[in-house]
């Protein structure tokens, strides 16, 4: 009976002490491993990447359902940890810089800006520089593109295929406000194709090693340098004959640091590569995506048409700033076509510190420093608890009454990210598409001939997959 006692305090001394021992590890050390995120199960060192190549929102599709809406992938020694849905990207978006960064991320567009901009610079300067872009779009400015823009769009003719053409117009209308009349009056075509050999430049490899001596990466080192020299000229005969223009090129060169440094003509280039990387893609896929889903819906389509009747009867022929954004129900189909189709469909941070997140449901889980942090607009734009059937193509999802994008908070549409690195150039996408697109329904009858188009997966700025055709007849949109 004395061993039995013995045996049982002893077996108690041991149980306090682990109790004791855990109580003080859960003080010193909170993270317990059991708040790590859910991991995707995959076979080992390839499996991950895989899952991944196989397309990243297929995996999420299979995945959110079984491990809600945070989880990690293992990719070789990187974890990519996803957030799925508001309640969790809020931490994605709001996270200040030095606990969620993008340099790190993004540092492999590097060599198609060039030195000196955007993702080579301290997060302090690039500030700066994302202040020259935000004040190069105010609206006083948008106001004077527009005429631009509109100018460019009275030469268009023959018949399309819908994705070219609009490639082009966003193209041509985006040199002339962005770039200056010089490249859109003489020097279009060099600069186009000097631009396409950048794009060409930018391959998957590209993101893990961007410096790589390939072909393509040499081809576009070379093209960046001659833009350089192309820009170079143009800024000087500029600043020598003291003339100066509408556009961003001369708002760039204009711009200052809080230092007082002027900017240099390399900065001016990198600057202007960067937005019309930012922008020439995501523009002219949205914009394709629109047309397809109005010709294919008649019911959004003859609304959008009265609207522009109802337009055309109020103010003539004139289109501008303001005129733009009475155009709500264009509006609402453009807005509707990026949730379906957001071109950006990943967006990824790196992260510096150990941070906690809380889902919808109230777990919560720690995140370590060092995951790569990401959150998919492809996938999070089409959740059933925010998007009533997320699949279809619905406009009045977001006309007053439903607003379904604002009922589930900031972060439930988020094609053009959101927070802290929300796109510059949102306002500006609108009015280059709606000035697009009101000019040709009011001046072309439409049909498409060419099945409904799939989504090209492979492409890193994702799009429209092979042509759209569209046959068309000139016409003026009757008004009664
Ligand atoms: C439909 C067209 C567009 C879409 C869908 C789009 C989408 C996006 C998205 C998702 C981001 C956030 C990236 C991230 O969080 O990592 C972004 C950032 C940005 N966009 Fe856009 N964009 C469009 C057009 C434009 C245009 C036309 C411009 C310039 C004229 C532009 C300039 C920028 C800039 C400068 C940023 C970086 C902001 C920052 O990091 O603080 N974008 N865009």
């Amino acid at each position: 009976m004395e061993v039995e006692d013995k045996l049982l305090n002893i077996g108690l001394l041991v149980l306090l002490t682990l109790v004791v021992v855990k109580l003080i590890s859960l003080i010193l050390n909170p993270r317990s491993p059991t708040r790590l995120p859910p991991v995707i199960a995959t076979w080992p060192v390839f499996g991950g990447l895989i899952r991944f190549l196989k397309g990243p929102v297929v995996m999420l599709r299979e995945e959110y359902p079984k491990l809600g809406s945070v989880f990690t992938l293992n990719l070789f020694n990187k974890k990519i940890t996803f957030f799925i849905g508001p309640e969790v990207s809020v931490h994605f978006f709001k996270a200040s810089e030095s606990d969620l960064s993008q340099q790190e991320v993004y540092k492999y567009i590097v060599p198609t800006f060039g030195p000196g901009v955007i993702y080579d610079v301290d997060y302090s300067v690039r500030q700066e520089q994302f202040r020259f872009f935000t004040e190069s779009l105010r609206v006083n400015k948008l106001k004077g593109y527009v005429g631009q823009i509109l100018r460019c769009l009275l030469k268009l003719s023959g018949e399309v295929d819908l994705k070219y053409e609009l490639e082009n117009l966003i193209t041509l209308t985006a040199s002339r406000c962005l770039l200056g009349q010089e490249v859109r009056n003489n020097l279009f075509e060099d600069v186009s194709a000097l631009f396409h050999v950048l794009d060409n430049g930018m391959l998957p490899i590209s993101v893990v090693l961007p410096y790589l001596p390939i072909p393509a990466h040499r081809r576009r080192d070379k093209a960046r340098k001659k833009l350089e020299e192309i820009f170079a000229k143009i800024i000087a005969e500029r600043k020598r004959t003291g003339k100066s223009e509408e556009d961003m090129l001369q708002w760039f060169m204009d711009s200052k640091y809080k230092d007082g440094r002027e900017t240099t003509e390399s900065e001016v280039t990198g600057l202007l590569i960067a937005t019309l990387f930012a922008g020439q893609h995501t523009s002219s896929i949205t914009s394709t995506w629109t047309g397809a889903y109005l010709l294919a819906n008649k019911k959004y389509l003859s609304s959008v048409l009265d609207e522009q009747k109802n337009l055309l009867k109020k103010h003539g022929k004139n289109v501008d700033h303001d005129i733009l954004s009475e155009m709500e129900v264009l509006y609402r189909c453009i807005k509707e076509a990026l949730r379906l189709h957001p071109p950006l469909i990943m967006l990824l941070r790196s992260s510096h510190s150990d941070f906690t997140v809380k889902t919808r449901e109230g777990k919560e889980y720690d995140i370590p420093k060092g995951h790569i942090v990401a959150t998919s607009p492809a996938f999070a734009n089409r959740l059933p608890h925010i998007f009533k059937d997320p699949d279809t193509f619905d406009p009045d999802r977001f006309a007053p009454g439903r607003e379904e994008d604002k009922v589930s908070g900031p972060f439930s549409y988020i094609s053009f990210g959101g927070g802290r690195h929300a796109c510059l150039g949102e306002p500006f996408a609108y009015l280059q598409i709606k000035s697009i697109w009101s000019h040709l329904l009011r001046n072309f009858e439409l049909e498409l001939v060419s099945p409904f188009p799939e989504i090209d997966w492979n492409a890193m700025v994702v799009g429209v997959k092979g042509k759209v055709m569209v046959r068309y007849k000139r016409r003026e949109l009757p008004i009664y």
